[in-house]
């Protein structure tokens, strides 16, 4: 979370009398989380957040295994994930260990018959395609090309589409997605040596206090299935709200990058975290500038972590053939590195262009079905003679 945020009326003192001009109580609700320890809003409800009147059966949408164990380089096309008309039904989990799910969604049309509300965990929804606005109790957060946008748990929201060529990339990370401690004063205030700070985080606006009465449904995830609930008043109804637990938005774009003499390694690219993993922003910048600096990266071992890169625009100087929405998967045990070629070739750039989101889990990822569906065949070979750059 960024900061202190509020929107809306709220009472003067948290948990006292506050009621409309008609002389009736709000109903307040703390959404707070680690039993009420960790971060949290105090929300006010027109109607209160109770008032269930029907649960259908739920179904199971737990990803299919295809590979429990792999020890190989594979890589996938992300772009050939069929796009579907329905936002739940596009989302396609690719890689799962007990700390996060990693997925695609190529949704063709906005949420307007149901809500979601995901209770298994905290959502990254990375926008490499497409723009909108992302629609919450909160309120609302306008969408683009770059765009993070971080869902704490059990935010209720909905994706409301421009058009219909939509791409997303997804985590579902069962601990908090937070941002690194070391960019920030032990305030909570990002220090000037940290890639982005609080100015660069869009934080939910024009809240909506709807006072429909009526059949909302809400798809609710939980342990991986989801329960079709239908509620009896709307659920975006908040007069007002406060504290430290909503959604925002950081766009890729406003991440400044940090430079060298000598090439930098990931860590100066991370974004965010989570328990076993980080994710790391690759982004336009100058070159290493050493005269005698390789800018490529060095072969490494991620011995102890696999790494994931989806490759989001521009043209990427380690690897040889490359195309947007093409994820790699490098597994911890065993070293990769530039393609051949790929080293001598950037001696002398000046700067790159690549964009690129890196997702590194520190346990090994199972990988899916649908994963395997997209696998480009051999990719753990490809290191063996130069490829011509596409
Ligand atoms: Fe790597």
């Amino acid at each position: 979370m960024p900061h202190y945020h509020h929107l809306g009326q709220i009472p003067d003192k948290r948990h006292t009398v506050y009621r409309n001009t008609n002389g009736e109580l709000y109903a307040e609700e703390l959404f707070g989380t680690e039993g009420f320890s960790g971060v949290s809003s105090l929300v006010y409800h027109l109607n209160p957040p109770t008032m269930v009147k029907d649960i259908e059966e739920p179904y199971s949408v737990e990803p299919e295994i295809a590979l429990k164990k792999n020890l190989k380089n594979l890589s996938f096309q992300g772009f050939d994930l069929e796009s579907k008309s329905d936002y739940m039904e596009s989302r396609k989990v690719l890689f799962v260990n007990n700390d996060l799910h990693i997925g695609l969604a190529s949704p063709m049309h906005s949420m307007e018959n149901y809500f979601f509300k995901n209770s298994d965990g905290d959502e990254l929804l990375f926008i490499h395609k497409g723009s909108g606005k992302l629609k919450t109790m909160f309120g609302g957060i306008p969408f683009k090309y770059g765009d993070y946008l971080i869902i704490p748990r059990g935010v209720i929201y909905q994706l409301e589409f421009d058009d219909k060529d939509n791409r997303l990339l997804f985590i579902e990370s069962f601990s908090h997605i937070q941002t690194p401690a070391r960019y920030k004063n032990k305030s909570g205030q990002y220090l000037e040596h940290s890639p982005y700070c609080e100015r660069d985080f869009r934080l939910p606006q024009d809240l909506e206090t709807n006072d429909s009465k009526g059949d909302f449904k809400i798809m609710i995830k939980k342990q991986g299935l989801i329960y079709p609930y239908t509620y009896a008043s709307h659920p975006f109804d908040l007069v007002g709200w406060d504290g430290y637990n909503y959604p925002f938005a950081f766009s890729i774009h406003d991440f400044e990058p940090i430079t060298g003499r000598i090439h930098m390694p990931p860590p100066i690219h991370q974004t965010f975290e989570g328990n076993n993993f980080v994710v790391c922003s690759f982004v336009p910048r100058l070159y290493d500038y050493h005269p005698d600096s390789v800018p490529s990266p060095y072969n490494h071992s991620n011995i102890d972590s696999d790494e994931l890169l989806y490759y989001v625009d521009g043209d990427f100087m380690s690897r040889s053939s490359v195309i947007k929405g093409q994820i790699t998967l490098h597994p911890g045990g065993i070293p990769h590195g530039p393609h051949p070629g790929a080293v001598e070739r950037s001696i002398g750039k000046k700067e790159t262009n690549e964009l690129a989101v890196m997702i590194d889990p520190f346990y090994p990822v199972m990988i899916t079905k649908d994963a395997m569906s997209i696998e480009v065949k051999d990719y753990y070979k490809s290191w063996l003679s130069e490829h011509k750059k596409d």
